[in-house]
């Protein structure tokens, strides 16, 4: 008896099963990111089909999602409500697209939290099925968390509750439906999260309008200007028409300022190789989960799905009129480039960036080092440690307040973006070479290349209980590769 689950994986394993031990045979399938060429990395999603749509670069203007307000706030907790509903969004000149979105948004409103406040969401599920909702990134206890399993039912609500006990950060909220994340964020549901702090607000760093969230997204357009997303593909799948904030290939008005782009992965597999056509390089302050010690110097940041990086980009020097092309090196096609800045008005600029961000304080020696192999099944689909999911099965159990290396050992032909639930954790190294600086920071997905081992070291600390790893390939981990770990108690002598 074939139950929908082990259609789903076959129907995945024709695709990859054929192609995965041999790469360069997969570069004859019209599909990939990147280039399998030598020295460049190698990312594979599957491309179904191109949009039946055109749509004109750097004419849509960067819409900014809208603040959410609370609706009560009292003496230490801000309170929400946000409603999951089906909406239409205008994407596409002169068409309607079909959304799910919280609120009705693609992206959905940004959530603006400060350290030591607590945030309670209240989230009404008006859509015609069952969902989950996860703030990646964030330390919360098991209840808050959004467990795939753990779900809000269709016609139901549910208050998650977010302790916001840890150091600023981009986060971000999405749907976490067991086997469906990957369709469920594709039709909008996901949206920004932002943790601020005493420190980091101390920073002379840009701030309000020069502090902007970049949601990028890849999406196939029908020709009547629904997403087209195709079920039952395990590789990840790949969009043609690149959405900013949600408005496709658009253009950002900006000033002779400096800039605090706060930059999030939120496509369903597509790896960025983010760059500026004009050679201007990226003063990387930020990684997933929060500031690095100092700001780093980077001509061209990797962005893998659910990685947020945030970077000051100095437009002081520009002659109004200047227009600077934001890139994907690892694009093709009209997708090579991600949006367009327009430099079209003159403004003093008073901050100067710090020498000194935050220091890492590094977590103490791990008690335990576990490795996680991720490799890919024909019948079973993507695995870790050779299984597939099973929220009745704990893989690891690490004791709370204790520190373990992971070691995420890539057994297969294709990148991983490797994410872990609860923790912040520091990269030790990649194929025992240190991370850049760009990566030196605290993070909670790491892109594992195809054939790389990735040491990484976090302290279990914060809550006990049942959490997820997986890919952040929404349709690797929808495939299977997520376990289950659950952080136990220590045991009395
Ligand atoms: Cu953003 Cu478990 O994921
Ligand atoms: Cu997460
Ligand atoms: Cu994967």
């Amino acid at each position: 008896m074939l139950t929908r689950r082990a259609l789903l994986k076959s129907a995945g394993a024709g695709v990859v099963g054929l192609a995965l031990p041999n790469l360069s045979g997969l570069s004859t399938r019209a599909a990939a990111v990147g280039q399998a060429t030598a020295g460049v990395p190698f990312y594979y999603c599957f491309v179904p089909r191109a949009s039946q749509v055109a749509v004109t670069s750097f004419v849509a203007e960067l819409p900014i999602p809208p603040t959410l307000q609370p609706f009560r706030s009292d003496a230490n907790t801000d309170h929400y409500r946000l409603t999951m509903r089906a909406a239409s969004a205008t994407i596409i000149p002169g068409l309607s697209t079909p959304i799910y979105g919280y609120d009705g948004l693609f992206p959905g409103p940004t959530i603006r939290a400060t350290r030591g406040r607590q945030v309670s969401v209240q989230q009404v599920n008006t859509l015609p099925m069952d969902t989950v909702v996860h703030l990646h990134g964030a330390h919360t206890r098991p209840a808050d968390d959004g467990h795939p399993v753990d779900v809000i039912p269709s016609g139901a609500s549910r208050f998650y509750h977010y302790p916001n006990h840890q150091q600023a950060a981009t986060l971000w909220y999405h749907d976490h439906t067991l086997m469906h994340t990957g369709a469920n964020v594709y039709r909008g549901l996901a949206g920004m999260y932002v943790l601020s702090d005493e420190m980091e607000a101390a920073l002379d760093l840009p701030r309000d309008e020069q502090d902007i969230p970049l949601v990028l997204a890849d999406r196939i357009f029908n020709a009547d200007g629904s997403f087209y997303y195709p079920t039952g593909h395990s590789d990840g799948v790949l969009g043609d028409i690149q959405l900013v904030n949600g408005a496709p290939f658009p253009r950002a008005t900006v000033a002779t300022r400096l800039y605090r782009f706060r930059i999030l992965n939120a496509s369903n597999c597509r790896v960025y190789s983010l760059s500026f056509a004009d050679g201007r390089p990226f003063t990387q302050i930020a990684t997933d989960a929060g500031l690095l010690p100092a700001p780093v110097t980077r001509s061209a940041i990797d962005l893998a799905p659910a990685e947020r990086v945030e970077v000051v980009v100095d437009f002081t020097a520009d002659p109004v009129g200047t227009t600077v092309v934001l890139r994907n090196d690892y694009g093709t096609g009209q997708a090579a480039q991600i949006m367009r800045f327009d430099v079209l008005r003159a403004e003093p600029e008073t901050v100067t960036l710090p020498s000194v961000l935050r220091p890492i304080v590094p977590p103490g020696d791990p008690v335990t080092t576990r490795t996680m192999a991720l490799s890919f099944d024909p019948v079973q689909g993507w695995l870790i440690n050779g299984k597939p999911f099973d929220a009745s099965r704990v893989d690891a159990s690490p004791v709370l307040g204790t520190t373990e290396v992971w070691v995420f050992a890539n057994l297969s032909g294709l990148a991983h973006a490797m994410h872990v639930h609860l923790v912040s954790f520091l990269i030790l190294d990649r194929d025992g070479v240190p991370p850049e600086p760009g990566e030196a920071g605290w993070k909670d997905t790491v892109l594992v290349h195809a054939g790389e081992t990735v040491r990484v070291i976090a302290t279990f600390a914060h809550y006990p209980g049942r959490f997820v790893f997986h890919c952040h390939n929404l349709e690797h981990e929808d495939h299977d590769m997520m376990n289950q770990f659950e952080v136990v108690l220590p045991t009395s002598p």
